[in-house]
């Protein structure tokens, strides 16, 4: 399954990368307003800051709404660099747009889903990435998980090559549960992903076998 993390700030994207395990950055405009980033020059900038840390597929996302505007703003994303994938909402206008980018080669991530019906209209029109929404639909008292599993069923009965981005990872267990079930991706907070690290038996054990040989090497 490959990692990617969804932040806009380019300290927690260049500590994973350090890490050694990322495959690529997710954002969204929320993300990027939360770092501060404002003005087309300077979003378009940060993109390329992120694209210049990292080797996998950065998703940056549009925020234009219909057809025109979409190609207009995902080809401007796409030219940033060959690692941007452009982002596109699941709405109607936002099939259309990722049918025309998957015809002309430009990888595309459909944002915003929450059903299996619309990952399924995502595969159709080609899309790179499906990103359902897991944490969201917890947060509603829905489970995301279902989610993932009922978009691998589909995707595997027909061998839809779109992979399945899951996003709106909020913490270990979802990391977990997604590998289970076989999602390509998973996308979420440095915090997520350095939890997977932890557990209690390491530190106690790596504690101990350090005591036991400065006990045995001390004069
Ligand atoms: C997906 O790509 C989104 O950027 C993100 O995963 C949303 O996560 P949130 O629900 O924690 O805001």
């Amino acid at each position: 399954m490959k990692f990617f993390i969804d932040t806009a700030s380019l300290k927690d994207i260049q500590e994973a990368q350090d890490l050694g395990i990322l495959d690529g950055v997710t954002t969204n405009p929320s993300l990027m307003a939360k770092e501060g980033i404002s003005g087309k020059n300077n979003i378009m900038r940060h993109y390329k800051a992120i694209c210049d840390i990292v080797d996998g597929d950065v998703s940056a996302e549009v925020i234009a709404t219909t057809f025109e505007e979409m190609i207009a703003e995902g080809e401007e994303l796409a030219e940033i660099d060959e690692q941007i994938v452009v982002k596109i909402p699941m709405i109607k206008d936002g099939i259309k747009a990722i049918k025309y980018f998957s015809e002309r080669g430009i990888k595309t991530n459909c944002t915003l889903v929450f059903s299996a019906g619309q990952a399924l209209l995502a595969a159709k029109a080609g899309a790179t990435y499906v990103s359902p929404f897991v944490g969201r639909l917890d947060d509603i008292s829905s489970d995301g998980m279902i989610l993932i599993e009922d978009i691998r069923t589909i995707y595997d009965n027909y061998g839809f090559e779109t992979q399945i981005l899951a996003a709106s990872v909020r913490h270990p267990l979802h990391i977990l549960q997604c590998a289970k079930i076989g999602s390509d991706v998973m996308t979420g907070p440095l915090s997520a992903i350095m939890a997977l690290l932890n557990h209690p038996l390491t530190d106690s054990g790596l504690a101990k076998f350090l005591a036991d040989h400065a006990k045995a090497n001390a004069k």
